[in-house]
């Protein structure tokens, strides 16, 4: 049983679904922990799910390395490190420092809501639009030092619709982020994927 921990900023349907396939009869992973830089309403759905959650926020340490000191010192009480278990960054909305992911790579994911290297960072939607394209999509990938450049694992793609809003668009790309991130560590916990 794979032990994963979660890091979310905001609504964490992300983080609900992997909750989900968890709970599910053929599960192969669990969520050990849930970790927020801010109060995100998806720590609710930790509570619903009896999963151990915090908030670890950086305005609360004196710099960005300080703060991902703090949050690798929560994730190794749960016993995940770069040999074991799994990070997911599902909707955190900050960039972890570099010992952060020295620690834990290369089991330190992460999901993104575009097909990079197109569009990287954090208007990812909002830029596709802004470009015209007739397709976009979901890309689960390593977490590097860089903004959404570490190695991609799978992708997805999502057609734009003509009309689209950014929201409209963005949640068409979420309802296929829900399947492929818990597709993608399933198949981590199960061997079938080699990080
Ligand atoms: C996802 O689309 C994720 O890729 C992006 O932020 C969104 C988080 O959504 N970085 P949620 O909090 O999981 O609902």
């Amino acid at each position: 049983m794979l032990d994963v921990v979660v890091l979310i900023s905001g609504s964490g349907s992300n983080l609900l679904a992997l909750l989900r396939r968890a709970a599910s009869p053929q599960a192969n992973f669990r969520v050990a922990a849930v970790f927020a830089d801010r109060p995100a309403p998806g720590l609710q759905h930790a509570e619903n799910y009896g999963v151990p959650a915090a908030v670890v926020d950086p305005k609360q340490y004196g710099d960005r390395d300080l703060w991902g000191a703090a949050l690798a010192a929560q994730i190794r009480k749960f016993g995940v490190s770069a040999e074991c278990g799994l990070v997911v960054s599902a909707g955190l909305m900050r960039i972890l420092p570099a010992a952060f992911v020295i620690e834990f790579a290369p089991r330190l994911i992460n999901t993104h809501p575009a097909l990079l290297p197109n569009f990287p960072g954090a208007h990812a939607v909002r830029d596709a639009l802004a470009a015209g394209v007739t397709q976009t999509g979901v890309t689960v990938h390593h977490i590097d030092e860089g903004v959404d450049t570490g190695q991609v694992i799978a992708q997805a793609v999502v057609p734009v619709n003509p009309d689209d809003t950014e929201e409209q668009l963005h949640e068409r790309i979420k309802e296929r982020e829900r399947q492929l991130l818990p597709d993608v560590v399933s198949q981590i916990a199960g061997g079938l994927l080699q990080l």
